[in-house]
């Protein structure tokens, strides 16, 4: 991103066009960061037997998942509608894994396909695939117990989380499959989302690594995702190459030797910093001497600041400057103090807030009504856990690739709105 005359533009594409032409808000992703995120990947872990994945959770747009799936990945769905959407995407059975979370008997037949893998979360979904004499291939995830992310509700191993089969109890789901003359497959664990440092990821591997010699029919082991991206000016690129020097290092030789392939199956990592969205000021306030800013997109489309208490970067997109891009960010060059809300009725539609979660002002560069502002890095975790909370549309969503600009989901309407209901 970079701005041109003050004017924000993406993948070489001024966000000013894309609005008048899609309207706002709107999601664009530049499919060049995509294609960057996917290449340090491919090259970080290119010294271990290696089949890099997808968690199409933060981002299961189909053109997105086209892109990624014709850049050699496999992916990993979490319900049936994402393995739907998978195939959309162009994913074949094989490429894809089924991580259960307490899923129903409706949920496992749904699952459609024989090749993919199913991936249980506890010793009841064994039990329940082999009542239901599912022919899947079956992983085994695991709570390694270690834990980490950006927020502790997405920690997903350690104590007190909803996931993955305890160490303790390894060798009897182990026993209870093969009892059943099937075979253990694949090993996974997932520690959580936007870790910012390879030492909780290394452990788990280890404990992953450890657990497989009890296991000789594997074919995988899954190392998970949870690759974090920076969002605010001050924090660094994950050191993805430290990642897969180490990981081969403690792996490589047992990998190979035991003809094992790894997994990785980040999702932030792929998709976040391609994503931007971008929204119009629709309204401006003091209140108690603060400056408040309004737009037209609210928690409903981006909800990691409410939930999470999560940083976004905005920029002014009408009228900013270089000095504003999260990358250079001089905070002394900006003019203003701001909080900005969203279009909801509904007291935590802050987007600009405090470590505690409270609304906090932050400094852009100056914003008149009718502006168009941009929330960076919103690529992972932004439209997929969109909502329709207040009656309000869905965004559209726009790629920017090779200069061209297409619409990749249009804008709902109202009858979207009113589908299915009496
Ligand atoms: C099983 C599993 N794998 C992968 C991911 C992707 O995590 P991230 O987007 O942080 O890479 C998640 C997200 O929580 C997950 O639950």
């Amino acid at each position: 991103m970079e701005f041109v005359s003050g004017v924000l533009h993406i993948g070489n594409v001024s966000a000013a066009e894309i609005a008048s032409r899609f309207g706002t808000p709107v999601y664009v992703y530049d499919a060049a960061v995509i294609e960057r995120q996917i290449a340090n990947v491919k090259r970080a872990f290119a010294d271990l037997p290696f089949r890099p994945f997808y968690a199409m959770k933060a981002n299961s747009n189909i053109s997105l998942l086209r892109l990624i799936n014709e850049n050699g990945f496999g992916c990993d769905a979490v319900s049936p509608g994402e393995i739907v959407l998978a195939r959309h995407g162009g994913f074949e059975p094989d490429d894809i894994w089924f991580t259960c979370s307490n899923v129903s008997d409706d949920d496992l037949r749904e699952i459609g396909d024989e090749r993919i893998v199913i991936n249980v979360n506890s010793m009841s979904e064994i039990d329940r695939c082999l009542a239901l004499d599912l022919p899947n291939p079956i992983a085994l995830r695991v709570n390694p117990d270690i834990g980490a992310g950006h927020h502790h509700d997405v920690v997903t191993a350690g104590e007190g989380v909803k996931f993955g089969i305890d160490l303790a109890e390894v060798e009897s789901a182990r026993i209870v499959v093969e009892d059943s003359g099937r075979k253990v497959v694949g090993l996974h664990a997932h520690i959580g989302s936007g870790v910012d440092t390879i030492a909780p990821l290394l452990e788990s591997a280890r404990r992953l690594l450890e657990l497989s010699t009890s296991f000789s029919h594997l074919r995988w082991i899954n190392f998970g995702g949870g690759i974090g991206v920076p969002y605010r000016p001050e924090e660094k690129e994950f050191p993805i190459d430290e990642y897969g020097r180490e990981l081969t290092r403690i792996a490589g030789k047992l990998m190979r030797a035991r003809d094992l392939t790894a997994i990785l199956e980040p999702g932030r990592y792929i998709v976040a910093q391609s994503g931007t969205l971008v929204a119009r000021v629709t309204a401006k306030r003091v209140s108690s001497g603060v400056e408040w800013i309004g737009c037209d997109t609210g928690f409903n489309h981006l909800v990691r600041p409410s939930k999470y208490g999560a940083y976004h970067h905005i920029v002014n997109a009408s009228r900013g400057s270089g000095e504003s891009l999260r990358e250079g960010f001089r905070e002394d060059r900006m003019a203003q103090g701001v909080i900005v809300s969203g279009n909801l009725c509904e007291s935590s539609d802050v987007f600009t807030r405090d470590n505690n979660g409270s609304p906090l002002p932050r400094r852009l560069d100056p914003v008149a009504l009718s502006d168009l502002i941009a929330f960076c890095d919103a690529g992972a975790y932004g439209f997929s856990m969109a909502s329709h909370y207040n009656a309000r549309l869905l965004p559209a969503e726009v790629m920017v690739q090779n200069g061209q600009t297409r619409q990749i989901r249009s804008r709902q309407k109202y009858d979207d709105l009113i589908r299915g209901m009496e």
